[in-house]
């Protein structure tokens, strides 16, 4: 469509290096709307006639028709899928076809598409996010009262309730969400007439097409519009965001799934099995929802790169901004998918996890601040007296809990009975009742909201 000013045609190799129809056919829908509002605009414009603006629209949907039926053929000549489409609509409708470029550029009409691509991937984004935040708040709900060892350095440090736990990444994945939403806010204006760069002399109406494409309004300046792909990188980064958070709790569930932990069996459809040691049941997809996170935060810099210290306004590298997003994509998609069933459907071992919690002598700090509370001792000096309840306990092969009232006066004879009622697992997680601790009704409470949250979210 250039060929006008080139005596030979491209080399093989600016062909193949300049073709971008391999990935971008993933905009053919959204290439093929943005024509039909393009064209509807010239029409009542009158800047093309009714009758070539009604002919373009129903080859349009001729062509569209065809690529639903049969896919979009890869023609390396036509380079992109804009070129693609214009070219089918040439075969259909003949020449008036090559009214509807008027007063655009494929420079605002692939950032309008492509800003069409990701509000709908932002919106699969948010809607897969809800679905996994529902389900860490069901299960939330069901184990308000489960106690399991929380830990630091991976060491048990504390009792904490397994409710309080999976709603700790509930919090971490509505943030997320937050990130999409602000991402779609932002995204929310329209570049199609701004044209090559410069806006056009043509009198176009870009509200009418703002409108009629479901943006809020038209974007305010020409040369942003077609050189800025920050819509892109707010829903890679958003998704980067998310994706370490996923990573993490995908990580958890892969420790818990463990033989020595225990925590956890992970349903079968969800795992896969040893094609050599029978006994296997491998936490696949939680390692690859761990792994695709990496890949992931790898599009995301790959599109930073790519458009970093560009000259305004649109160049060639934009076009390597469309492959990380639509991977990046694809494998987040399907990690909130994979996460959201395996949170669905995990069992949760109660008994093992009690059992751990009751080991690691994760009330130490329940005696010690028991101690503070019942003999106003100086936490410091607390801290001691725990400590050493702890070696005798060791030595012993048993919990603090077992320690006799003898053994811990011997220790500190300020110690009486009153504090076995301090060092029971169910007493210091019900003790911890701060707002936003672990105690299962503070559990129960932040459940209740969040329910309410995400009921509200849905009625939108
Ligand atoms: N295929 C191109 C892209 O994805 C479309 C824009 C081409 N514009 C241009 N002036 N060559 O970026």
């Amino acid at each position: 469509m250039w060929g006008g000013r080139f005596a030979e045609g491209p080399s093989a190799i600016m062909r193949e290096i300049n073709a971008s129809i391999p990935f971008d056919k993933a905009l053919w829908r959204e290439d093929i709307r943005a024509s039909k509002a393009h064209v509807a605009m010239l029409g009542a414009q009158g800047i093309v006639s009714t009758q070539d603006a009604a002919t373009i629209t129903e080859g349009l949907d001729q062509v569209a028709a065809e690529y639903e039926r049969d896919g979009v053929p890869e023609d390396w000549d036509l380079e992109d899928i804009h070129m693609t489409v214009e070219a089918r609509l040439t075969e259909l409708v003949g020449p008036v076809a090559g009214r509807l470029h008027t007063a655009r550029s494929r420079n605002d009409q692939v950032a309008t598409d492509f800003r069409l691509w990701v509000r709908t991937a932002n919106a699969r984004a948010l809607a897969g996010l809800s679905a996994l935040r529902s389900a860490l708040v069901a299960r939330a709900g069901e184990h308000a009262e489960t106690i399991m060892p929380g830990f630091t350095h991976l060491q048990t440090a504390q009792p904490v309730t397994l409710g309080h736990h999976l709603m700790a990444y509930y919090e971490m994945l509505s943030r997320d969400a937050g990130r999409f939403l602000a991402a779609q806010d932002r995204l929310n204006e329209c570049p199609l007439g701004s044209a090559a760069l410069a806006g056009t002399g043509f009198p176009i109406d870009r509200n009418s097409t703002a409108k009629a494409l479901g943006f809020r309004e038209p974007t305010r300046n020409s040369l942003d519009a077609v050189s800025d792909r920050d819509f892109a990188l707010d829903y890679l980064m958003a998704a980067s965001q998310c994706s370490l958070h996923l990573s993490r709790l995908a990580e958890e569930l892969i420790l818990w799934a463990s033989q020595p932990f225990g925590f956890a069996s992970l349903p079968d459809s969800l795992s896969t099995g040893s094609s050599i040691m029978p006994q296997k049941r491998n936490p696949d997809a939680a390692e690859l929802v761990r792994g695709h996170a990496g890949r992931i935060v790898g599009a995301a810099t790959s599109l930073m790169i790519t458009m970093k210290g560009l000259p305004l306004a649109y160049s060639k590298d934009m076009q390597d901004d469309k492959p990380p997003v639509f991977e990046a994509a694809s494998l987040f998609d399907l990690s909130l998918a994979a996460m959201t069933g395996m949170i669905a459907e995990t069992t949760f071992k109660v008994d093992r996890m009690r059992a751990a919690a009751q080991a690691g002598h994760a009330t130490a700090t329940d005696l010690a601040d028991w101690l503070v509370r019942e003999g106003d001792i100086p936490f410091r000096e607390a801290h001691h007296i725990t400590g050493e309840a702890v070696k005798l306990a060791d030595t012993k092969g048993c919990s603090l809990e077992e320690l006799a009232l003898a053994d811990l006066k011997a220790i500190d004879a300020r110690i009486d009975e009153r504090v076995y009622s301090a060092l029971s697992i169910d007493a210091s997680v019900a003790s911890r009742a701060s707002y936003g601790g672990t105690a299962p009704d503070q559990v129960k409470q932040r459940v209740a909201e969040a329910i309410a949250r995400l009921n509200s979210e849905a009625e939108g």
